[in-house]
Formats: structure tokens, sequence, C-alpha cells
């Protein structure tokens, strides 16, 4: 699978093999767990795989909000998943250190953040996650999924000082809502959109890696995500049921 290359872990541009993982309750982790609330209803014992889980930021939040769910985590990063394992917080939690295309099973909830955004073609990413859903179970995934039909790939190298970096990276492609629901279509049995609201500010840090997100406000108020490559990288939510 050639976009498993695509991701590069570069330690001056990571917070995850460092940070512990109570550090930073992320906006994008409270809005997932706001909809998973809502969406599962609270049902008891479910099991959850969170796919490219880092070093279980998200598992420690949702291990808080749903006890008793069974959690696993799968990422690619065996450093990621060696800081998520040594983690107390995370105790009983199942880690694992492969691809996603090396995942086997079905889950009643399948969760991925930042994750399908790295592949420039996310078709089989989306395919892959949508078969590790139970019949009947739940798929949420963020990404920048824009609602004009609309796909844009981009690479980026970060050399400013923080960084220094000489490698080609890809993030935050763009993939159309239109060509998630064809790649998706006769794979889920329904299928909807939401954005991605995030109200708390992060301010431009000069001394970290320029491509490092920061936000500001537009006129309505609005909060807006960017970074050192001046794009708009706010994110909607895509929910599906299986
Ligand atoms: C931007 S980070 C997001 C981490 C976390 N989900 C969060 O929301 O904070 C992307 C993660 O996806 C992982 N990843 C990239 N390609 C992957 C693949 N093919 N299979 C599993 N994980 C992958 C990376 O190692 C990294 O931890």
């Amino acid at each position: 699978m050639s976009d498993e290359k695509l991701f590069v872990v570069e330690p001056a541009n990571t917070p995850y093999a460092r940070r512990g993982v109570a550090d930073l309750f992320k906006e994008d982790h409270k809005n997932l767990i706001r909809v998973l609330a809502a969406e599962t209803a609270g049902a008891p014992g479910l099991r959850l795989l969170d796919v490219g889980c880092a070093n279980g930021e998200c598992l420690y939040r949702l291990k808080q909000a749903f006890p008793g769910w069974r959690l696993s985590g799968i990422d690619l990063s065996p450093d990621y998943i060696a800081a998520a394992a040594a983690a107390p917080e995370l105790a009983g939690i199942d880690f694992s250190a492969a691809s996603v295309f090396a995942a086997e099973g079905q889950w009643d909830v399948v969760i991925s953040t930042g994750v399908v955004e790295i592949f420039t073609d996310p078709t089989e990413v989306l395919q892959k996650l949508a078969s590790l859903v139970a019949p009947g179970g739940l798929l949420i995934v963020d990404g920048r999924f824009n609602p004009l039909d609309v796909d844009v790939r981009m690479q980026f190298r970060d050399r400013s000082p923080g960084s220094r970096s000489q490698v080609w990276n890809t993030d935050w492609n763009v993939h159309a809502q239109r060509t998630v629901r064809e790649i998706l279509d006769g794979r889920v049995a329904s299928l909807r959109f939401e954005a991605v609201e995030m109200d708390a500010d992060l301010p431009f840090r000069p001394d970290l890696a320029a491509i490092r997100t920061w936000t500001f406000r537009d006129a309505a108020g609005r909060n807006l995500q960017t970074n050192g490559a001046g794009i708009l990288k706010n994110k909607h939510l895509l929910i599906a049921r299986r």
C-alpha cells in the first residue's frame, strides 16, 4: 500500500511520542465524543477501534466518557504505540503497531481522526475502514471533506527553524463529500457529514515548527484553523452506519 509511506514521523513536528496522553483535551476529540454519545445513546459494552490512535489521547478520553466499552487502538508508528502502551492511564486498552490495512476483525464502532486526510487517494483507506465495522455498527471519521465538488492534493516541506525538515510530506488533502459518497456507495447503509466546530483559540507560536496549527476568527467570529501551508484546515465528520 504505497500511501502508507506518506506519513513521516518527524520528532520536531510531532507531539505524540513525548506528550502525556492527558495533557490536552483536543476540541476535535471533544466534538467526536459528543457525536458518539448521541449516536450510540450510551449503549454499554460496545467494542471500539481507534485507527491511527497515535499515543492514545482520544482513547484516554473515550475510556472516561464510556466506561465499560472495550477499546482498541492501532497505529502505523511503533514509537507512538510504545508511548501509548507505557501510559498507566491507558491500562486495559488493546494496542497494536500496524497499518490499518493489516487490521482484521470487526467492531461496533470504528473511529479515525486526522488519518484519512493523509491519503492523496482516500479510496482504499475509506473502504478498509468501512470493512472493519460490524453490520449495524458505526463509522466516524474526520477529514477535510469538502461540501463543494473539489478534491485537492497537498504536499509540503517545513523548513522553518522549529523543523528544518528536508522531507516532502503530505497531509490535509481535501476530499470532496461527493467523492467520499461514491467511494462508500453500497458499502454503508447511511452516510452524512457534519461540520466540526472548534471554539478554542490556538496562538501562533514562532518558536515551533511553522507547519503546526493555529487559529484566527472571521468577521462572524467563527474560528478558522490554519498552518504554515497557508490553508484553511477546518474539518467535517463523516458519520456512517454499516
Ligand atoms: C495526525 S495523526 C492523528 C492522531 C490522532 N488520531 C489524533 O486525532 O490526535 C495521524 C496518525 O495516523 C497514523 N497513520 C498514518 N498512516 C497510517 C496507516 N496506514 N495505518 C495506521 N495508522 C496510520 C500516524 O502514525 C499518526 O499517528
